[in-house]
């Protein structure tokens, strides 16, 4: 017998990457950071190829409640959701990743294009066709693109009012007055649509201190990779063993800090500079700042967007807002 010829022939997802990334500036960053006092390193060191895994590994962690808090959200009110959003006819998914937590909402949002858009269109290419070939009626792309510093969208992504979706709290990693003018271009981006987006809320240190330092000490590894991705950016040493893991929660900025604390004094090189480190001496590596729900509206409404809704969980620990553009 032949094959099937009578079905419609299947969608094939486009793939656009607008990002290359430039080694020689990736390094300048590093080396500006290293040698800053106190030292920082930009949280986008943490996600090379392991540093991906081990945080796919943290969204598991029973402490680690921002995930799994926001899928039951989503899972609960979807609904509602829905009904706030009114016709999806593009959904563009900011830092798309896996694509699973879009591809959830698929059944009730029933988008006619999907744009999918990460650092690395490599990264999404595996996850955009798994998910094609569970929705072949929809229009797929995506797009590499370190959103971060500009959110364009390729023209591929067509026009007419779109969704974006930005889950996982991940507004989170800009100060708030970065974070307005980050969406301030998403608002660009979906005028005449909305956006759908997740937000980590306030709460007591006890909660929100063991999430970011997990007994099984997953949280400490992803921050100390950071150090191995700098190692093969560089070409330099840092001794993993010498550096301590450290999270806390800075009240007065309402954000938990990760820091990585020098345990001995050292000395680390590389081509054209050194740094040394005093006993005790902190590298800042992410900042991820909680909300109170009415502080995040208002910072929507500074970014023009209007009309906002929120939903949250019993315990109000997380936030799922929906704003029109
Ligand atoms: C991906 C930025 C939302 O801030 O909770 C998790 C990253 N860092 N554990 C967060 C993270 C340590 C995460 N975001």
């Amino acid at each position: 017998m032949s094959a099937d010829t009578s079905a419609a022939p299947a969608r094939v997802p486009r793939f656009v990457q607008l990002y290359r990334h430039d080694d020689a500036r990736l390094k300048a960053e590093l080396q500006a950071g290293l040698a800053a006092i106190p030292a920082q390193v930009s949280p986008k060191f943490l996600y090379d190829a392991l540093g991906s895994r081990l945080f796919d590994a943290i969204t598991e962690l029973p402490e680690y409640y921002p995930t799994r808090t926001e899928a039951l959200i989503m899972q609960r009110c979807s609904v509602e959701l829905a009904a706030a959003l009114g016709t999806v006819n593009t959904l563009v998914d900011l830092g798309a990743g896996n694509c699973a937590k879009a591809g959830r909402l698929f059944a009730v949002l029933r988008p006619r294009r999907y744009v999918a858009v990460d650092i690395s269109v490599d990264f999404l290419r595996q996850s955009v066709l798994c998910l094609q070939r569970e929705h072949p009626q929809v229009d797929m792309l995506g797009v590499g693109s370190d959103f971060s510093e500009q959110l364009v969208l390729p023209p591929e992504a067509g026009d007419g009012p779109r969704t974006v979706f930005y889950p996982g709290s991940s507004i989170g990693n800009f100060t708030p007055s970065l974070a307005v003018q980050f969406l301030r271009q998403v608002h660009t981006q979906c005028a005449g649509g909305q956006l759908l987006i997740g937000v980590d809320l306030v709460k007591p240190d006890e909660w929100l201190v063991p999430a970011y330092d997990d007994a099984l000490g997953v949280t400490a590894a992803f921050n100390l990779n950071i150090l191995r991705h700098i190692n093969a950016l560089l070409g330099c040493r840092f001794d993993l063993r010498q550096w301590r893991h450290v999270a806390l929660f800075n009240r007065q900025h309402s954000r938990i800090e990760m820091h990585l604390e020098a345990r001995t004094a050292q000395r680390v090189d590389w081509d054209g500079g050194h740094r040394d480190f005093a006993p005790g001496e902190r590298i800042h590596t992410e900042n991820s700042y909680k909300y109170e729900p009415a502080d995040f509206e208002a910072l929507l409404r500074e970014a023009g967007f209007s009309s906002v809704q929120r939903w949250t969980d019993d315990r109000r620990w997380f936030g799922v807002f929906v704003a029109q553009a």
